[in-house]
C-alpha cells in the first residue's frame, strides 16, 4: 500500500509515522512530500524510518515532485498548510491554504489511485478538503475525508474524564468553535470546541501527537474490513440532515453504511445550522481568494 504523506517534515508526521508503521503490518510503500527547501530534512526523516526496521516498509521516496509522489498513492495524508499561532483561529488560515489544496486536488485526482482514501489535517481541514475535492473536479468527492477524530478522541476522554463513558460519541459540523458533541452537555461541547487552543497556549505550537493518533485511529476504521462507526467530515451530497450539498461536513459514519441518520434535539438543530453557515461562509472566502484573479 502506498501512503504519501504531505508536510512530511513536520512535527505531525514526526509522531505519525512510527505509530503508523506500529500499527499497520501491511506492506507498505511512504512516500514523503514537503517544500523544496524542507527536502534535506526529508532525507533524514527517511534515513530514520530506514534505522526503524520495520519489515512491512518496502520503500521510502521523498521530494518535492508532488506528480511523482503521488502517483498511485492508496492513502494520502494531508497535513501541509500553514499552522495556527496563539490568538488565530483556524479559519484565518484560508488564505494561505486554499490555493495549495485546490491545486494538489488536481494532482491527486490525475496521478493517485482512483479508490485513494484521502484525510486532510491541515486547517481549516474541512474546508481545506472541499477545495482539495474542487481542485480535482469532485471526482473523488467520495473518497477526501477531514480529520473529526481529534475532536471525537477529545469528546470521549471529556466523557471518560466525567465518568460518563459511553461506546460511541459523534462529532457534527466544522472542526472549529462551532463544533458540537451530539448527545452531550454543552460542557463537554465547550470542551471540545476550545480543545486545540488550550493546547496551543500552553505549549506554544498545535497539538501534534494527539493528531498523529487521531489519524491513525481514523485510517484504520475506514480501511476496516468490519464496520466501523466513527466521526467524519464527508461530502455533505444527499446527507440526510438537510446540510448544504457542497461542503465537507462531520456526520457520523459508518464506513460500510455511508452517513448516519441520528435523531437530533431542538437545540442541536440550532447549532446544525451555525456551524453549516459558517463551514459556508469559509466556502465563500475560498472562492474569492482561488477565483478572484
Ligand atoms: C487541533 O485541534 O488541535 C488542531 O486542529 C490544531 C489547531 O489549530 O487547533
Amino acid at each position: 500500500m502506498k501512503i504519501a504523506i504531505t508536510g512530511a517534515a513536520g512535527q505531525i508526521s514526526y509522531a505519525l509515522i512510527p505509530l503508523l508503521l506500529e500499527r499497520f503490518k501491511f506492506p507498505i510503500e511512504l512516500s514523503l512530500i514537503d517544500l523544496e527547501e524542507k527536502v534535506g530534512q526529508l532525507r533524514g526523516l527517511e534515513m530514520e524510518i530506514e534505522d526503524f526496521c520495520f519489515p512491512q516498509v518496502k520503500k521510502v521516496a521523498s521530494g518535492s515532485d508532488e506528480k511523482t509522489l503521488f502517483k498511485g498513492a492508496d492513502v494520502a495524508i494531508f497535513l501541509g498548510a500553514k499552522p495556527r499561532g496563539p490568538g488565530m483561529e483556524r479559519g484565518d488560515l484560508i488564505t494561505t491554504n486554499a490555493a495549495t489544496f485546490y491545486r494538489q486536488g488536481k494532482i491527486l485526482a490525475d496521478v493517485a489511485n482512483p479508490n485513494v482514501k484521502a484525510i486532510v489535517v491541515g486547517n481549516p481541514a474541512n474546508t481545506n478538503a472541499l477545495m482539495l475535492i474542487r481542485g480535482g473536479e469532485y471526482r473523488l468527492k467520495n473518497q477526501i475525508q477531514a480529520l473529526m477524530r481529534l475532536d471525537q478522541n477529545r469528546a470521549k476522554s471529556a466523557l471518560n474524564l466525567a465518568a460518563k463513558q459511553r461506546e460511541e460519541v459523534f462529532v457534527f459540523g466544522n472542526h472549529s468553535p462551532t463544533i458540537f458533541v451530539h448527545e452531550a452537555t454543552s460542557e463537554v461541547t465547550e470542551f471540545v470546541r476550545k480543545r486545540g487552543a488550550e493546547v496551543i497556549k500552553a505549549r506554544g505550537v498545535s497539538s501534534q501527537a494527539s493528531a498523529a493518533k487521531a489519524i491513525v485511529d481514523h485510517l484504520e476504521d475506514w480501511m476496516s474490513k468490519d464496520e466501523r462507526r466513527y466521526s467524519a467530515a464527508l461530502y455533505s451530497e444527499k446527507n440526510p440532515y438537510g446540510v448544504d450539498e457542497d461542503l465537507v461536513f462531520s456526520f457520523p459514519y459508518s464506513n460500510k453504511k455511508g452517513i448516519l441518520k441520528l435523531p437530533l434535539s431542538q437545540q442541536e438543530k440550532e447549532m446544525l445550522l451555525i456551524t453549516e453557515d459558517e463551514m459556508k461562509k469559509e466556502r465563500q472566502i475560498a472562492c474569492t481568494i482561488l477565483f478572484s484573479n
